[in-house]
């Protein structure tokens, strides 16, 4: 049965993705965050799901040897790792102003060093295989900017994701054409994430999409279809037309 392994699984999006899959019942799920209750409790609510197979691992993904022991724990439990998810992100409220080097450091630690340790560790064992999935969670503000002032290093972070997915499928595109490097570009999604973030609950949010929705939607382009850029809304798609049209000067 297919691996897939999901940072950032002990709540939002990462669990309800990691509860879908483990519903279907047709992959192992390996489950990442730091809080080993609310993992093991995910845990337990996927194995009542019918998941056919369950690990946690409790792991710090902004810190590289916690990567590296992590994944050699996934390998060594369960030999393969098929698809790798880089859920784990945070948000920072500070308009890009006021923004301090720390707010700065903080937003590329947890939104793009976690993704780049992810990647550098679980890419040899893709290319010995010379196949697998990454999935990297963005965000519409890794694709708009000016959508939210008060979001600006968290977008700017989000656009530098972006940019090194690009990267890194560029790098490995001719010689691995199997391993694919997927973004999924969520707007506001109804989890803790605005409460975490310091500012209002998410949930309360105009636009605020259901986590179990827009978890479905992952899963089913980025993560079965292994699409390249999956929008969580159709709504999204002709935003970001209208966006990269605005970027064309008028001939
Ligand atoms: N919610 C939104 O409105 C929204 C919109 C667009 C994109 N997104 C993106 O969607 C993704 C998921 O966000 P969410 O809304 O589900 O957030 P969330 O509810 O706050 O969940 C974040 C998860 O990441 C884990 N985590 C945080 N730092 C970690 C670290 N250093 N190492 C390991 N695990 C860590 C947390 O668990 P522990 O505390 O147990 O470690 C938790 O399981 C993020 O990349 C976010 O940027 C969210």
């Amino acid at each position: 049965m297919p691996v897939v392994v999901i940072t950032g699984a002990s709540a939002g999006l990462g669990e309800a993705m990691a509860l879908q899959l483990a519903s279907a019942a047709d992959h192992t799920v390996v489950l990442i965050a730091r809080r080993k209750d609310a993992l093991d409790a995910v845990a337990a609510r996927c194995t009542g799901k019918g998941a056919a197979a369950v690990t946690a691992i409790v792991a710090d993904v902004c810190k590289r040897d916690e990567v590296e022991r992590a994944v050699a724990a996934v390998l060594a439990a369960h030999g393969t790792i098929d698809v790798w998810v880089n859920n784990v992100g945070r948000g920072c409220n500070v308009l890009p102003s006021a923004l301090t080097d720390a707010d700065v450091s903080d937003m590329m630690q947890v939104n793009v060093m976690s993704a780049i340790y992810c990647m550098q560790a679980v890419l040899p064992h893709f290319k010995a295989r010379r196949t697998g999935t990454f999935v990297n969670v963005s965000s519409m503000l890794g694709r708009i900017p000016h959508i939210s002032t008060i979001r600006s290093a968290y977008s700017a972070s989000k656009h530098f994701l972006n940019g090194i997915t690009g990267s890194f499928a560029a790098e490995h595109a001719a010689e691995y054409p199997d391993i694919v490097f997927a973004l999924a570009s969520p707007g506001v999604i109804g989890t803790d994430f605005g409460l975490t973030a310091g500012s209002a609950d998410s949930r309360t949010l105009p636009g605020a999409q259901d986590v179990d929705e827009c978890a479905a939607a992952i899963i089913d382009g980025a993560i079965r279809k292994r699409q390249r850029e999956t929008y969580t809304q159709p709504a999204h798609k002709a935003m970001m037309r209208q966006h990269l049209e605005s970027l064309v000067p008028a001939e």
